[in-house]
């Protein structure tokens, strides 16, 4: 089987593994931990980096630092993870949702400034794939409506917008480290933020919200979010070799490209002209009349391993089921929901591999 994407674990990994179980330093304290949110705020261009479990608990961490009032709004891309919605339900926020624009899946920015009330508390946009969402109106209007921006930056590791890192805008950014990650702490995740109050909470709340004077005398409500030192041990050793991975991730896609333009009706991703894609996963949006669905049993059949896109948050009965979203309709989303599904894009896929999948992907079209 060609695998979507595997781990690539050639550095550091089992030497900086090795020194936490030699050392005991197995739990969520240890110098890895620093290292690691010390590194990653750095390469992101942030004053502090706090470590999580997850991408989903970082995204909850940020909304919930943040102090939204219940019943308060968040504005947020159908096209996302649900973990985008759930942080804002979790926290007593309402999702407001925006359609993506067609050609680089993120955010449809002209809907975020129709979609904002007296209600809006915070904009939650999302990279996706790779391609940064493009922040210029996203911060100008977060800046004129005095509103947050909590940045998901999960797909997005090293990618810029407008020459800026993704992770490095508005109030708090949140990433995850997961296996297929460009950066993994095989589970993981982390938010950044230049705000000492907003650092001081998110270490707090991710910590059970014990406090330093008194530790069992608890004033808020807080979580067991942390990372483990062996976590951030492999996370440092991902950092180090963060530039070789994106010029590779950059390599394999201009391979696909080169393999598939010519295919009719066949949509690639793009890199705008304001953009630095990371290409973290290649995607691809097939012609109507083809469902992503067939696409990917017909590439099975090869053992080729593919994952359809996300399916849209409007379209999703756990949040239909709570009166969200009624009569909603994103077209865009829905298209990329039926149509798109992204390729292998692991960093030890074969040059002969792309050739093979991209003919395997004519042959099905044609
Ligand atoms: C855009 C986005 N945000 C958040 C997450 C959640 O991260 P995790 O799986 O680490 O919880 C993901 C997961 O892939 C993601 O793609």
């Amino acid at each position: 089987m060609i695998p979507v994407c595997e781990p690539f674990l050639n550095g550091n990994e089992k030497k900086y593994v090795n020194d936490c179980i030699e050392s005991g330093w197995i739990s969520s304290s240890g110098k890895y931990i620093d290292i690691f949110e010390l590194v990653w705020a750095c390469y992101c261009h942030r004053s502090h980096g706090v470590a999580v479990s997850s991408g989903t608990t970082a995204l909850d961490t940020a909304v919930w630092c943040l102090g939204i009032k219940p019943g308060d709004e968040i504005i947020m891309p159908s096209f996302t993870i649900i973990s985008c919605a759930t942080a804002a339900i979790r926290n007593g926020n309402t999702p407001v949702l925006v359609d993506c624009d067609p050609e680089t899946w993120t955010m449809n920015v002209e809907q975020v400034a129709e979609k904002i009330t007296r209600k809006t508390k915070a904009i939650m946009p999302v990279h996706i794939y790779g391609h940064p969402v493009d922040m210029k109106p996203i911060t100008d209007l977060a800046e004129d409506h005095h509103i947050a921006i909590i940045e998901d930056a999960a797909e997005a590791h090293g990618a810029e917008s407008y020459g800026k890192r993704c992770g490095s805008f508005g109030d708090i950014s949140c990433f995850s480290f997961y296996a297929n990650k460009i950066v993994t702490a095989g589970e993981g995740g982390m938010v950044l933020t230049d705000s000492d109050t907003l650092d001081n909470l998110a270490r707090s709340y991710r910590n059970l919200c014990f406090q330093p004077k008194q530790r069992f005398l608890h004033e808020h409500l807080g979580m067991n979010y942390r990372m483990t030192n062996i976590q951030a041990a492999i996370g440092v050793a991902q950092i180090e070799q963060i530039d070789n991975t994106i010029v590779e991730k950059r390599l394999i896609a201009h391979e696909y490209t080169k393999q598939l333009y010519d295919i009719p009706g066949l949509q690639l991703p793009v890199e705008k002209p304001w953009a630095k894609n990371v290409y973290w996963m290649y995607g691809i949006v097939l012609p109507d009349r083809i469902e992503n669905t067939e696409c990917a049993k017909f590439l099975k059949h090869y053992d080729i391993e593919t994952r359809p896109f996300f399916l849209g948050m409007h379209e999703q009965p756990a949040l239909r089921n709570l009166g969200l979203f009624k009569g909603e309709v994103y077209p865009v989303t829905e298209h990329l929901a039926r149509h798109g599904l992204y390729l292998p894009s692991g960093l030890s896929l074969r040059t002969e591999e792309i050739k093979f999948i991209s003919d395997k992907i004519r042959e099905v079209l044609s």
